[in-house]
């Protein structure tokens, strides 16, 4: 039986994908830390979608968590058709001053993780012929971001990884996508511990403006899989966005980001 993965699946982004994939009626293996949430929405999913749903309880912070959830998927004879590496965690303020394990962990995580992840699966895809591997990235994919430093070039890695490994695979028929969202009212804020006030230098109007939903997020990225797309970016303010960044060096957005920043925060 196919089933879609999905990392980070117990909430925000990853929660709404799934419920709107058991809407389309994929079978579900759903990844995250918290077993509880995880059991809770696979049960719902089978319930009210009539899907297979299961869980696997890991930490992606643990170097060998990918390949613990590789050996169950083939334990299980669980044939992962569709990976979405979306888990992901951020970290905001002055790098100095951060948490270096923190840090460490979060590149794990958004990072090797999603690396390993990526490697582990592909090779049955590769067999098949056959797949598709969804990596959520995010705006700060586009651009240095002075006080969220580490996770902006880990989201860099994540891009540029992604739309590599996007042409090797087209031989081997699967589709590699690379999907970035921008702000989303989720728990990422608060799970990596950001001030939503000042956690970037960006206005509050303009936050406002393009902050989406997990499920108008969601809906964007179905949209990009049903049009087999290579890349996308959710919301079409953060589309022009995206491209305006793009065409501006990188040493003057880190400068006007880390002056916001600054500005914001009350330093100067
Ligand atoms: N929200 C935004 O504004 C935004 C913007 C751009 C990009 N993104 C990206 O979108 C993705 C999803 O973020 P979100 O906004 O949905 O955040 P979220 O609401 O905080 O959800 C994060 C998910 O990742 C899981 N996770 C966190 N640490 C983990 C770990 N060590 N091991 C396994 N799973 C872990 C969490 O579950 P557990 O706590 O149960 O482990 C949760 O299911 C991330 O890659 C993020 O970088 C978010």
């Amino acid at each position: 039986m196919e089933y879609t993965l999905i990392t980070g699946a117990s909430g925000g982004i990853g929660e709404a994908l799934a419920i709107k994939l058991a809407e389309k009626k994929h079978n579900l293996i759903l990844v995250a830390r918290n077993a509880e949430k995880l059991s809770r929405l696979s049960k719902h999913l089978q319930e009210t979608y009539g899907v297979q749903a299961t869980y696997i309880a890991a930490d992606l912070t643990k170097q060998d968590a990918p390949f613990q959830i590789f050996q169950e998927t083939q334990k299980q004879n669980w044939e992962v058709d569709m990976l979405v590496n979306n888990a992901g965690i951020g970290s905001g303020g002055e790098f100095a001053a951060l948490n270096l394990q923190s840090e460490l962990d979060l590149i794990q995580l958004n990072n090797a993780s999603l690396v390993a992840m990526t490697h582990l699966f592909m090779q049955p895809m590769r067999e098949r012929k056959s797949g598709t591997i969804i990596n959520v990235a995010s705006m700060a994919a586009f651009a240095p971001v002075p006080y969220m430093a580490t996770y902006a070039a880990s989201k860099v890695f994540v891009r540029s990884f992604t739309e590599a490994i996007t042409e090797e695979c087209k031989p081997y028929n699967i589709l590699v996508m690379l999907f970035a969202p921008g702000l989303t009212k989720t728990n990422f804020n608060e799970a990596a511990g950001i001030n939503n006030e000042k956690g970037v230098g960006l206005s509050s109007d303009y936050q406002t403006a393009v902050t989406q939903t997990p499920e108008e997020v969601a809906d964007e990225l179905l949209k990009a899989l049903e049009t087999k797309k290579h890349f996308q970016v959710s919301g079409s303010r953060n589309r022009i966005g995206a491209r305006l960044t793009s065409l501006l060096p990188n040493a003057m957005i880190a400068r006007f980001m880390a002056n916001s920043y600054r500005k914001k925060s009350g330093l100067i």
